[in-house]
């Protein structure tokens, strides 16, 4: 009798490979992006030096900055085609099948995948992280806009990252208070290990697949509320709460229902997300500046709340949330701002995977019939 392997669900606590990218430590609560603590380079970077970081391996030097500045800035107009495609795509759509559907897209255009080695090559993976990068900005914006029946707004190259993305969203310059809440949002989405969409993205990639396919398939896993989707989840339970008031009502009938609280609990984290006080402490700000204390009330009612009744902790997405609502994103569009970051991160994993690349295919036990025969007619 073969002896049944042990299956661990969920790949929970198995460790399938190694990375230089990002450093998940649960003991100490940290995460470490190619050694830096997120929040020191969230507290001293902006969120295009923490792109090079991820994508090239280091922080940027003044000159380096400005090369992949510059190469960013020419990179962000939307191509009339994926806007064509934008405009047939039905606005009873979510965004994140939009960006899905667009990002796939892109790599049609990308002839170069065709030539030898033109899946693998690095320099050739450089640039389509930058392409990907860059356009990002201009789908997700633009797909917001045209759900309020709003035009196209055209990059400005004489904006950052976040400001552009911001202007091409609103079709104004942010105030110096959202846009540095939304580049530490960036900051603080874009890396996080092996999570299901960087695995994801991996995965296709072992095949030899190209990146547009491996980016394509990892924004289909970040779509789950378990997973991306958890931040516009949580702006929902907001809103079904109404106020601080009715936190203990509201939770009390959840957890009685056994329903999963959105924005709390992490695979990983168990004693707190080292990402949450950051952005809280932008989001405290967004608060003040839109004068908006209830906001804040209901989000400390629901976290004491937790706290007192399950020692649940919130992760990243309880604060982006809000966040992004006060900024004025659709509540749809926040799992696609989350793509716009992470593909920073997919795209770094998918370069790492291919310089060391082993075919993902994992084994399983089989629980259904044992051989039998197929009935004759
Ligand atoms: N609300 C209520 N209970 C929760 C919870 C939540 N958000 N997260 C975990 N728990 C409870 C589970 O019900 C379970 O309780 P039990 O042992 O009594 O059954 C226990 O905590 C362990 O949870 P489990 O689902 O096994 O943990 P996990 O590591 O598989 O799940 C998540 C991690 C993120 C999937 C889970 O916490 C979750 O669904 N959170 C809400 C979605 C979310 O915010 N996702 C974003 C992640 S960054």
């Amino acid at each position: 009798m073969s002896q049944t392997p042990e299956i661990h669900k969920g790949l929970n606590g198995v460790v399938v490979d190694a990375t230089a990218i990002s450093k998940v430590n649960p003991e100490t609560n940290s995460l470490l992006y190619r050694g830096y603590p997120v929040q020191d380079l969230a507290a001293r970077c902006s969120f295009e030096e923490v792109a090079h970081l991820l994508l090239r391996g280091e922080l940027p030097s003044a000159d380096e900055l400005g090369g992949f500045q510059q190469q960013e800035r020419s990179l962000r107009a939307l191509d009339e085609r994926t806007k064509t495609l934008i405009d047939s795509l039905p606005t009873s759509a979510h965004p994140m099948d939009v960006v899905r559907t667009a990002v796939s897209q892109l790599g049609t255009f990308d002839h170069t995948l065709l030539e030898a080695d033109g899946l693998t090559d690095p320099q050739l993976n450089d640039g389509r992280a930058m392409y990907l990068f860059a356009q990002l900005p201009a789908i997700v914006a633009y797909d917001q806009r045209r759900r309020h029946g709003q035009e196209l707004v055209e990059p400005r190259a004489d904006l950052g990252y976040s400001a552009n993305f911001l202007h091409m969203t609103f079709g104004e310059e942010p105030s110096e208070v959202v846009e540095r809440a939304f580049d530490v949002s960036m900051i603080l989405y874009a890396e996080h290990s092996f999570n299901a969409s960087t695995f994801t993205a991996r995965v296709i990639t072992s095949t030899l697949a190209d990146m547009y396919s491996a980016v394509t398939g990892a924004i289909g896993a970040l779509k789950g509320p378990l997973h991306g989707g958890a931040n516009e989840a949580v702006m929902a339970t907001f809103a079904e709460i109404g106020s601080a008031d009715g936190v203990q009502a509201w939770l009390a009938d959840a957890l009685a229902n056994k329903k999963k609280i959105m924005g709390f609990g992490h695979r990983v984290y168990k004693n707190g997300d080292s990402r949450v006080p950051t952005m809280k402490g932008v989001l405290d700000d967004l608060v003040a500046h839109f004068d908006r204390p209830d906001l804040g009330e209901l989000y400390t009612a629901l976290e004491t709340e937790m706290g007192e009744r399950k020692n649940i902790k919130p992760n990243l997405d309880y604060p982006a949330g809000p966040a992004y609502h006060l900024m004025g994103f659709d509540t749809q569009t926040f799992t696609p701002l989350f793509v716009a970051s992470r593909v920073t991160g997919w795209c770094a994993h998918i370069m790492e995977q291919l310089a060391s690349n082993a075919l993902i295919r994992p084994l399983s036990e089989y629980t259904g019939p044992e051989q039998r025969e197929v009935p004759g007619h």
